[in-house]
């Protein structure tokens, strides 16, 4: 098998003018500027269809050797959720309150006002966990090498939470750690590591978020590094 084995098909690309790329840019800016993680939910239900949709959207990330090594695992069932909760705050408590966490740790977390309750994993309608494929299958059951994965699952949970946003829906990049209690209740497989888990609802009426800043442009960026004066 080489490259020419594989079909190619052209590429779809929509070429636009520099006042539609600059206004289009602007108002993404603008739109994932207004993202917040949420840790006050309301209990009101978000149907399925939502959820699948933001799934498929995550699932447009690139991803190394276009391996897709993500596993979104939905859940919607209290009794789950409740049993989330539970082995949740039960590993956040050791790290909050019995040194599993650094002091320095702690107070990088004191501007966001954490602690080890998570109520919200009961409260939320749903509950998304991105579980990483380390490593696949063949069709013969053999180890299929994965490459990036970590990567691409970051990627992809990207897009997850930009998707979530955008349709009026908030979520909790969470990640009570050690996470493996999730592969656990979830009955995954081995060859999958818990990656993030995400709550996802509509924001409690009385929502509050903490009054925290974004890095500035310059905070964040450098260009042209070693280029002449000139
Ligand atoms: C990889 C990662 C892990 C995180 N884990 C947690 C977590 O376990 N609990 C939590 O309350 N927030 C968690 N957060 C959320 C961050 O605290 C939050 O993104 C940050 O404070 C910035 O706030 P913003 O998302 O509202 O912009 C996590 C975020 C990232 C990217």
């Amino acid at each position: 098998m080489s490259a020419a084995d594989h079909p190619f098909r052209p590429l779809e690309f929509e070429e636009r003018t520099l006042e539609e790329m600059r206004q289009r840019a602007q108002s993404f800016y603008a739109e994932l500027d207004r993202r917040r993680s949420v840790r006050f939910f309301r209990d009101d239900p978000v149907p399925r269809d939502l959820i699948e949709t933001a799934i498929r959207t995550a699932s447009t990330a690139p991803s190394g050797a276009h391996q897709q090594p993500w596993t979104f695992v939905a859940v919607s069932d209290p009794a789950t959720k409740l049993k989330i909760r539970e082995a949740a705050e039960e590993e956040e408590r050791i790290s909050y309150e019995e040194g599993r966490m650094s002091e320095e740790w702690l107070q990088a977390l004191a501007p966001l006002g954490t602690d080890w309750h998570k109520p919200y994993l009961e409260t939320v309608p749903w509950i998304v966990v991105l579980f990483e494929q380390a490593y696949g299958h063949f069709a013969d059951g053999s180890r299929k090498k994965h490459y990036y994965s970590k990567e691409s699952v970051g990627i992809a949970a990207g897009f997850f939470i930009a998707a979530l946003h955008q349709m009026g829906l908030c979520t909790l990049t969470h990640t009570p750690s050690p996470m493996k209690f999730l592969s656990e209740i979830l009955g995954r497989p081995e060859n999958e590591r818990p990656s993030i888990l995400f709550p996802i609802g509509y924001p409690a009426r009385d929502a509050v978020v903490p009054d925290i800043r974004r890095k500035d442009l310059e905070d964040v960026s450098v260009w042209d590094p070693g280029k002449p004066e000139g």
